[in-house]
């Protein structure tokens, strides 16, 4: 399928969203599909609002981005969420400010307070949410659907960049002039937390810089994990 099929089909996407699922509201982390996303909201001026989790350890280039989005986009203001300061600062007094390193257990909690305690807040009242998330991504992302139910969160999740290459995503910046966050340029395809996110080598999977340290099939912070495996003993 070409490329102006896909961006007429995630934008007919978009606009059902719009149409059925109002109010309905797109997760951005400033990703590189998260500005193509971006990008066809604010152009097509689209009645879906847009909010961010700053985690208080994202990465200074995320924060420039941040900036550049609200200038070049003003009609989509993107409503920003912080973690809860007491939980921060219970997990950082009793763990460490680094605590994430140590083990699986501990970095998930630091994923919960400063992730998923915040998308409980941005989601609620919302009938559906929409992601940048693509199948190609990683081990974790093949089996996601456009549109699933996110029975976590209590409401319909969709991804209408579901099928799209890395390479597409990067036709449509180029093509459009989108701003993108400059780690992408120094070999980092995927941007978390600052901590969380290393470069990655030639040939290597592109979330390898994401929590690098751990089992490939463990790397997901929770925002997409199927809820019959966050709950698993
Ligand atoms: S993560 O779960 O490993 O962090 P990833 O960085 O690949 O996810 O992003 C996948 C999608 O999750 C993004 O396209 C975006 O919709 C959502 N997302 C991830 N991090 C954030 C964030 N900090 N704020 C808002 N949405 C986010
Ligand atoms: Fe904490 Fe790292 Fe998760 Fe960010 S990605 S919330 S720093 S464990």
């Amino acid at each position: 399928m070409s490329l102006e099929q896909k961006i007429a089909d995630t934008l007919a996407c978009l606009k059902q969203i719009e149409a059925e699922y109002s109010p309905a509201i797109f997760a951005n982390s400033y990703g590189a599909e998260d500005m193509v996303l971006t990008d066809l909201i604010a152009r097509h001026g689209l009645k879906i609002d847009l909010f961010s989790l700053d985690t208080g350890r994202l990465p200074a280039e995320t924060y420039t981005l941040m900036q550049e989005t609200a200038t070049r986009y003003p009609v989509i203001p993107v409503k920003v969420y912080f973690p809860d300061a007491a939980q921060v600062e219970q997990y950082v007094n009793e763990k460490g400010i680094n605590a994430f390193y140590e083990s699986v257990d501990l970095r998930k909690e630091c994923c919960r307070i400063r992730k998923l305690e915040p998308l409980k807040r941005a989601l609620a009242g919302r009938k559906a949410w929409i992601t940048g998330l693509r199948r190609q991504q990683s081990t974790t992302r093949t089996e996601m659907q456009i549109k699933e139910f996110d029975s976590g969160n209590g409401l319909e999740k969709f991804n209408p960049l579901i099928e799209w290459t890395e390479k597409e995503v990067w036709q449509y910046i180029r093509d459009n002039g989108v701003p993108y966050n400059a780690l992408h340029d120094q070999h980092y395809p995927s941007i978390g937390c600052a901590p969380c996110t290393r470069s990655i080598a030639m040939g290597e999977d592109v979330r390898a810089g994401r929590w690098w340290w751990e089992n490939p099939d463990l790397k997901e912070c929770g925002l997409h994990a199927k809820v019959s495996s966050l709950i698993k003993p």
